[in-house]
């Protein structure tokens, strides 16, 4: 019986638990953090990004997926297009990128991972719109 009791008494308190911290994440101010305010731009953050990484030895102009354009970018490759103005989170730009890439292997190819600080303006500017400044 006593057994019973704090079994309830656990399912409740974890309850409780996860129905406060569901409310806290909800009733928080979408406050967007710093980075997204600055107006990242293609020719003078991402481009250089891109060549740094050597992301554009490989999607250059050579036919497959390009990078070395925004409209390039938009038109994609065998997956559709790199990148989903808005949306970064769903943007093969960013989730080839990522440590566990939908398809496929990580980018770049056989090279370094992305530096954190990079992934950021990337994110940045897909979620900017993606625009070709
Ligand atoms: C050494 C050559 C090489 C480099 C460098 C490289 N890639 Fe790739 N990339 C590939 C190959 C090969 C594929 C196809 C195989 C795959 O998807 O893993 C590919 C696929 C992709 C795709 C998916 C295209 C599609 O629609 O199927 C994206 C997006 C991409 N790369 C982005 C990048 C980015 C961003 C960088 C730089 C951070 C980069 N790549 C660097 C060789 C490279």
């Amino acid at each position: 019986m006593k057994l019973k009791i704090s079994t309830r008494l656990c399912v409740f308190v974890l309850a409780a638990m996860v129905a406060s911290s569901c409310s806290d994440s909800k009733s928080d101010n979408p406050v967007t953090p710093a980075p997204e305010d600055k107006k990242v731009s293609f020719a003078g953050d991402i481009k250089p990004i891109l060549q740094a990484n050597g992301c554009l030895n490989c999607h250059g102009d050579r036919g497959g997926l390009s990078l070395a354009t925004v409209e390039a970018i938009m038109k994609g490759g065998d997956h559709g297009p790199a990148v989903i103005p808005g949306n970064a989170a769903s943007s093969n730009l960013l989730t080839k990128i990522s440590a566990t890439p939908p398809f496929g292997a990580r980018m770049p190819f056989n090279g370094t991972p992305v530096k954190d600080r990079d992934v950021e303006l990337l994110t940045t500017w897909v979620n900017q719109g993606a625009k070709d400044n």
